[in-house]
């Protein structure tokens, strides 16, 4: 396979928002974009020069032109797409939260395994130069054994009870949307989680509007997390080390320097721009994975998605929020 060839499934704001990272991505082509509606995938493909448009997300999972689908809907609508895309054969590169169920992210990586197609998460932070940096600097042992990881992500959002961040049929809450941000840094660092304790404050929609998480990894490292969308927060996380730490400079989420602490010794700052909006970094992964013939990124490996989810559904059930699964209409 020389080039991989990509389509996107949804239109809305992160599909519009990555759509020009394929650019920088070697090997990559943005081949297709699929829409419910018609106009919408038209209207997409004329402003970011993608060649075709679908108005069915059925014609796009369907074509023989598309190796890998981005899927970019709301939570509860990532798992149909995903299986629908891996029982074609075409590997899927699945927006985070990976699902709104654990149940269904398990669907979605037993069908992956079986079929033997090519899975991730979108998660881009694990994949953006300076959090590889922060990965080698734990690696070499330069801030002693990770013990523990502290961070917000606040993100202030007007509440508007029918948008998807506020709503509970499309997945809404702090909790699938943010949370999974700190939790998946915890989860890079310190490994499995034993213990889970959370706690929520909830909006009239039912779905949190800020939580707080307290882990206890399978190691003893401690992670104190907090996230909301009624505040405003800087965004900081720290890695704790015994021989000092590393702060992944706000917002941590999409940083490009870190400052690394070691006892007795002047912080040592490194520094790495993302190349475009920083979501080339996950592309340019899946297209090399996929041209290896892998099936998995050994940087975001699903069982480390697994685990997230995990961690995500009983925070979410401490919290007294469920959430359940769509079906997807394909067209
Ligand atoms: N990595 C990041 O930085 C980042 C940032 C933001 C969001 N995300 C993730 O990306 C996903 C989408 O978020 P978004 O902010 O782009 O959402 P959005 O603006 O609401 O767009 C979601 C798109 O999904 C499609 N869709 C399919 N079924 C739908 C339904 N029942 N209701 C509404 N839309 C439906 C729609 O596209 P069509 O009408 O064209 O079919 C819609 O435009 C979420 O899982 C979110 O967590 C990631």
């Amino acid at each position: 396979m020389t080039t991989v060839r990509w389509g996107i499934v949804g239109t809305g704001a992160i599909a519009h928002g990555v759509a020009g990272d394929f650019q920088f991505v070697p090997g990559a082509e943005l081949t297709a974009v699929a829409s419910r509606t018609w106009a919408k995938a038209r209207d997409f493909a004329a402003e970011h020069q993608v060649p075709k448009a679908f108005g069915s997300y059925r014609e796009l999972l369907d074509s023989p032109d598309i190796d890998v689908v981005y899927i970019a809907t709301p939570h509860p609508q990532h798992r149909d797409v995903a299986l629908a895309a891996i029982e074609r054969g075409k590997a899927v590169l699945v927006e985070k939260a990976f699902t709104a169920t654990l149940a269904g992210a398990r669907q979605v990586v037993d069908a992956a395994r079986a079929k033997g197609v090519f899975a991730m998460e979108a998660m881009w932070t694990r994949f953006l130069p300076v959090i590889a940096a922060a990965r080698e600097v734990v690696a070499w042992g330069r801030i002693g054994d990770v013990v523990g990881v502290q961070g917000d992500l606040y993100a202030f959002r007007e509440y508007q009870p029918d948008h998807r961040l506020f709503s509970r049929e499309l997945g809404g809450g702090a909790i699938l949307d943010l949370g999974v941000y700190p939790i998946n840094v915890a989860q890079a660092f310190l490994g499995e989680v034993k213990e889970i304790d959370c706690r929520a404050r909830l909006y009239p929609s039912g779905v949190e509007r800020a939580a707080t998480v307290n882990l206890v990894h399978a190691g003893e490292g401690l992670s104190s997390l907090t996230f909301g969308f009624d505040g405003y927060g800087p965004g900081r996380l720290i890695v704790v080390g015994t021989k000092g730490w590393i702060e992944i400079e706000p917002r941590f989420h999409h940083p490009s320097m870190i400052t690394v602490h070691r006892n007795g010794v002047l912080p040592r700052i490194i520094e790495a721009m993302p190349t475009g909006r920083g979501y080339s970094h996950e592309f340019a992964e899946v297209t090399q994975r996929i041209r290896e013939g892998a099936t998995e990124s050994p940087t975001m490996p699903l069982s480390d998605t697994l685990e997230v989810m995990r961690v995500l559904e009983k925070c979410l059930r401490q919290s007294g929020v469920t959430h359940q699964e769509a079906a997807v209409d394909l067209g």
